[in-house]
């Protein structure tokens, strides 16, 4: 039966057993076989569960849940955003290989990219858009091509389709980080994106009480980067998988209330005086509108402003009271951080320039608390400085 995105997230495997609503806990490390030849039949039958850094049943069932989200065939669940991150782009790109990069990341994921893919033998371009949608001419090697749309912090759009279309013109593979789109707004599968990456930390937990990362592809691909998670061994754990599952059940109207309180707050940021700017896909005057709204169904939840200084942004995020002052993002409470000072605090002034955040940048995650009560805590913080 075809089915819609909230029913995919709420109904998963059965348990059979018990017919319980929630599907179990298999708390184990190891399985037993029932006799030596099951392990004849390993690589056949995907339901043979015989250590759980491969596979477990409760992590299974979030990976299926994920892929039916994001239309893929299969997806990997990892311990976190960056194990997925690192360990996809390690399965597809070794020493001597060229990948073409958004200059434009959470920056983590640019300190990775940075550092420690060159040291691997990794020949690193980091792109802007413009090079991005014309990777025959600035990066004609490239084997893969890695970017978020839209972006950590400024949530700056790609075309998600120009940039498949510049990777297949030189027979690149397409790796996407969908975190802040969430595979409710925006689904790159559809689109021809080859892996969707998500932080899982975020919209997919959406509670602030676990880590996890996923990586979501074909049948072909999903095997290889399930083989490298095995090798690297960053896979997950079935309590995690658990609370990601209940975390699933309410994804769509979690994303759908997140949407409506950015797009307020954005409004209201953008008439307010002291604000310099207001970073949001929604906004029909951001340079990123067109390009959202041909490829996202919601605009999602993040948003950033800018102030004319570090001094004044450290002020307006000291001065709040219902808003929490911490990194991370997509949670039932509204988050603002100041990315100079935490998710791109190891990129040099030129990095942060490229990717376009300034020191009075705050990077807003709305969460699920009443607008009215968001905006009054944010006009009393604008007041203070
Ligand atoms: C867009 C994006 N991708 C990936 C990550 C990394 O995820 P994790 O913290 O789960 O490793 C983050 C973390 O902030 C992020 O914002």
């Amino acid at each position: 039966m075809k089915t819609g995105k909230a029913t995919q997230a709420i109904h998963g495997r059965r348990d059979k057993s018990y017919r319980s609503a929630n599907y179990p806990i298999y708390n184990s490390a190891t399985f037993a076989v029932s006799k030596s030849s099951d392990y004849d039949h390993l690589d056949s039958d995907k339901d043979t569960h015989i250590y759980t850094r491969y596979s477990n049943p409760t992590i299974r069932n979030v990976e299926e849940k994920l892929a039916k989200l994001e239309s893929t065939d299969g997806g990997v669940l990892f311990a976190s955003g960056m194990a997925a991150i690192t360990t996809t782009i390690l399965t597809f790109a070794q020493n001597g290989d060229a990948i073409a990069v958004s200059s434009r990341l959470y920056g983590v994921a640019q300190r990775f990219l940075r550092d420690m893919a060159p040291q691997l033998g990794i020949d690193v371009h980091f792109l802007d858009a413009d090079e991005l949608y014309d990777l025959k001419e600035y990066a004609p090697t490239a084997k893969l091509v890695y970017f978020e749309t839209p972006n950590n912090p400024t949530c700056a759009c790609l075309s998600i389709s120009e940039v498949v279309r510049a990777a297949q013109e030189i027979g690149a593979l397409t790796v996407i980080d969908n975190t802040f789109a969430t595979p409710i707004n925006q689904n790159p599968a559809a689109l021809g994106v080859d892996v969707i990456i998500h932080s899982a930390t975020k919209y997919i937990g959406g509670h602030s009480d676990l880590m996890a990362g996923a990586a979501l592809s074909d049948a072909r691909h999903t095997a290889q980067i399930h083989e490298m998670m095995a090798l690297w061994g960053g896979c997950s754990n079935p309590a995690e998988a658990a609370l990601i599952d209940r975390s699933l059940k309410t994804l769509k109207v979690r994303v759908e209330a997140h949407n409506q309180t950015a797009q307020t707050l954005a409004d209201f940021f953008s008439a307010e005086p002291k604000v310099r700017r207001v970073h949001y896909p929604g906004l029909s005057s951001s340079s990123d509108h067109a390009v959202a709204s041909a490829q996202m169904s919601g605009y999602g939840g993040m948003l950033a402003i800018e102030l004319e200084s570090l001094s004044e942004a450290k002020t307006f995020c000291d001065k709040l009271q219902v808003a929490l002052n911490a990194t991370s993002l997509g949670s039932v409470e509204t988050l603002v951080s100041l990315p100079v000072l935490t998710s791109h605090r190891s990129l040099s002034e030129e990095e942060r320039e490229r990717a376009g955040v300034t020191p009075g940048t705050i990077r807003i995650s709305t969460g699920l608390e009443e607008v009215d009560d968001l905006i009054a805590d944010f006009k009393q913080a604008l007041a203070a400085i």
